[in-house]
C-alpha cells in the first residue's frame, strides 16, 4: 500500500500537486523526456524501463500486440513521482496521431503542460495542434527544446516560430552553448551560470562576455556565440510568472533528454512555476481544489489491462476534497452510488491500492462498464463537469456481421467499446444498420481486431454515403423536429441518444447548414 504523499513535507497536500502531460510531435523525445524525468524522481531504477518505441516500423495488423508491449505508455496513463517536495501526476498523451481523440481528452484533466520540441525540426504539426487543445484552456506550458547535442535551428529562429505559429510569447531561461558537435552546455541568464555537458558541472560566471563561456567553444564560434547571448539576454523578454500562469508566456529550456542534459532545469521549473491543481468548471459552477468534498471527472477507459480479467480501467481527476479508499461516491450521471474500494495509484509500471487521494491526482477505479468518459463523481452533489469533448469523427463506415443472429451482440460489444471511447457509434434513425465514426483510420483497425478477440465477433465495415457528421440543436424544439423529420435518412442517435445529422460531404453539409439557419451543427460535443 502507498500513499504518493511526501513523507515529512509541507502540510498541503493540494499546494505540492504538478498534473501535466508532456505534449510533443512524434519523435521529438517525448518518451526520452518522461524516462528521465521518472529517473529524477525515483520512480524507476534504470533509463530504458520506459519501452521505448524501438519497433518503430509497424504494420496496421500488429498494432495490438506492439502496444501491449510497449506497457507503459499505452498501459499506464499516469505516472506518479515525487521531486522537490511536489508530488507530479504526469498523465501520458498516447503517441500515435491516430489517438488524437484521447490525448484531447488526456488534456482536460491537466493543469500544465511541457512541449518538447525537436531543436532541428521546431514546431511541427502534432505539436501545433495538442498546443491549440491547451490554449482551449490556458493551460500554462513550459518548453523544452530538445536535441541540442545535434545540429540545431538558430535558437532566435526556433523562439521565433514559436512565437510567430502559436501566438505565445517566450522567455528563454537558459540558452545553448553551440550545438552539435560543439554543444557544450548552457548559460542560465538569471543566475549567470553555466552547466557544462562534458561533467554536468556547474560553474558561475561574471555574464555571457566572460571568456569563460568562450573558452568552452571552438575559437572560431566564441566571438558569435558572446554576440547572440548578449542579444538574447538584453532584447528577449523576462519570465513573467502570472503570464505564464495565464498561458501567455512559455519559459524556454535548451538541453537533451537523451544526454539527461536540462532536465533538472526543466523539473525546477515545474516545480516552482508550475500551479497547483486549477479550479474546474462544472455546468453549474465552479468547483475549486480546496473545497472539502470529493468531486472527480473520468476522462479515459482503458480496457483489458488484465488480459485475464475482463477488466476495465476508469481513470479519474480527483478535482476536489479528499479521495479515500472504500468511500462511496454518487455517479451524478445516474444517481446511484458507487464503492470506490479499490482506488490505483500507478508508478511506473507497477499499480497499488490507494488509501487517499487528492485534488490533481488520478486514480484508476476498477469497473465492469459502470463508468463512461465524462461521468462526474461527487460526494452527493449533482453537478457535471465539462470540459471532456467529443470531436465530430473525420471517417464513418458502417459496420455489418455476416451472422444475423448475432446482430444483438455486436450492437452491445459497439456500445461497450464506444463507452471506452475506441469509436463514436451512431444509430440510424431509419432503422438501418450501426456506423462508427473515428477520427484517425488506425481506430478501425482497432475496433475489428477488439470485435473479433474480446467479443467473437467477424465484423466488417461496409461503405456509407455518409462522411461528415454533426451534433444538432435549435432553440425551438419543433424546428428540430421538423428538421429530423425532413431528413430522417440522414439522422442518427450517439450513444447518449443526442441527435446527429450525417452528410455526404462537407459540401453538402454547408449547402443544409444554410438551408436551415435555426438549426445548430455542431462538430464538438460535451460529454453529457
Ligand atoms: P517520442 O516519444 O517523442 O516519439 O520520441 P523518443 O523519445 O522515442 O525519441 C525519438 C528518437 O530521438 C529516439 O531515437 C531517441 O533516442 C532520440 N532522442 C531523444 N532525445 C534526444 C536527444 O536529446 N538527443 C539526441 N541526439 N537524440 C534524442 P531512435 O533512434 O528513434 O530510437 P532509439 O532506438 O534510440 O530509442
Amino acid at each position: 500500500m502507498h500513499s504518493p504523499l511526501v513523507n515529512g513535507g509541507p502540510a498541503d497536500p493540494i499546494a505540492r500537486r504538478r498534473t501535466f502531460a508532456i505534449i510533443s510531435h512524434p519523435d521529438a523525445g517525448k518518451t526520452t523526456l518522461t524516462e528521465k524525468l521518472l529517473l529524477f524522481g525515483g520512480a524507476i531504477q534504470l533509463a530504458g524501463e520506459v519501452k521505448a518505441k524501438r519497433n518503430r516500423v509497424q504494420t496496421r495488423s500488429d498494432w495490438m500486440g506492439i502496444e501491449r508491449e510497449r506497457g507503459i505508455s499505452v498501459v499506464t496513463s499516469v505516472m506518479t513521482f515525487e521531486y522537490g517536495g511536489c508530488v507530479f501526476n504526469l498523465l501520458d498523451t498516447p503517441g500515435h496521431e491516430d489517438f488524437s481523440e484521447d490525448t484531447y481528452r488526456t488534456l482536460t484533466a491537466v493543469d500544465a503542460a511541457v512541449m518538447v520540441i525537436d531543436a532541428a525540426k521546431g514546431i511541427e504539426a502534432r505539436t501545433r495542434k495538442l498546443f491549440e487543445v491547451c490554449r482551449l484552456r490556458d493551460i500554462p506550458i513550459v518548453t523544452f527544446v530538445n536535441k541540442l547535442d545535434r545540429e540545431s535551428r538558430d535558437p532566435f529562429d526556433l523562439l521565433d516560430e514559436i512565437e510567430k505559429t502559436l501566438a505565445l510569447d517566450t522567455a528563454p531561461i537558459n540558452w545553448p552553448i553551440g550545438a552539435g558537435k560543439s554543444f557544450a552546455g548552457t548559460y542560465t541568464f538569471g543566475t549567470k551560470t553555466v552547466r557544462r555537458i562534458a561533467d554536468d558541472e556547474t560553474m558561475t560566471v561574471s555574464g555571457a562576455e566572460d571568456s569563460a563561456v568562450a573558452a568552452l567553444l571552438p575559437a572560431h564560434e566564441a566571438g558569435a556565440w558572446q554576440e547572440e547571448a548578449m542579444l538574447a539576454e538584453a532584447a528577449l523578454k523576462p519570465f513573467d510568472l502570472a503570464a505564464f500562469r495565464e498561458g501567455h508566456l512559455t519559459p524556454v529550456f535548451f538541453g537533451s533528454a537523451l544526454r539527461n542534459f536540462g532536465i533538472r532545469e526543466l523539473i525546477d521549473a515545474m516545480a516552482a512555476y508550475a500551479p497547483s491543481p486549477r479550479g474546474q468548471e462544472a455546468d453549474k459552477r465552479t468547483v475549486e481544489a480546496d473545497e472539502p468534498k470529493m468531486t472527480g471527472f473520468v476522462f479515459k477507459i482503458q480496457a483489458n489491462m488484465d488480459p485475464n480479467h475482463r477488466d476495465r480501467i476508469a481513470f479519474m481527476r480527483v478535482c476536489s476534497g479528499r479521495l479515500t479508499r472504500g468511500m462511496k461516491a454518487k455517479l451524478v450521471r445516474t444517481g446511484k452510488a458507487i464503492s470506490l474500494n479499490a482506488p490505483q495509484f500507478f508508478f511506473a509500471q507497477d499499480r497499488t491500492v490507494a488509501d487517499e487521494a487528492y485534488a490533481g491526482d488520478v486514480v484508476g477505479i476498477p469497473n465492469h462498464g459502470t463508468l463512461r468518459i465524462g461521468d462526474t463523481l461527487t460526494e452527493g452533489e449533482d453537478i457535471v463537469f465539462r470540459g471532456v469533448p467529443s470531436f465530430a469523427p473525420e471517417i464513418l463506415r458502417r459496420i455489418s456481421i455476416k451472422d444475423a443472429m448475432k446482430a444483438k451482440k455486436l450492437r452491445e460489444a459497439l456500445e461497450q467499446l464506444a463507452e471506452e471511447g475506441v469509436v463514436q457509434l451512431f444509430i440510424p434513425n431509419d432503422g438501418s444498420g450501426a456506423i462508427v465514426g473515428v477520427v484517425g483510420a488506425l481506430q478501425l483497425d482497432v475496433l475489428i481486431e477488439r470485435l473479433k478477440t474480446e467479443y467473437g465477433l467477424d465484423a466488417a465495415y461496409e461503405t456509407t454515403r455518409f462522411s461528415v457528421c454533426r451534433w444538432v440543436s435549435a432553440d425551438d424544439k419543433a424546428e428540430l423536429d421538423k428538421f429530423a423529420t425532413a431528413n430522417n435518412s440522414a439522422m442518427a442517435a450517439d450513444l447518449d441518444g443526442a441527435p446527429v445529422f450525417m452528410a455526404s460531404s462537407p459540401f453538402s453539409l454547408r449547402y443544409d447548414e444554410e438551408r436551415w439557419p435555426t438549426i445548430r451543427f455542431s462538430d464538438v460535443k460535451d460529454y453529457q
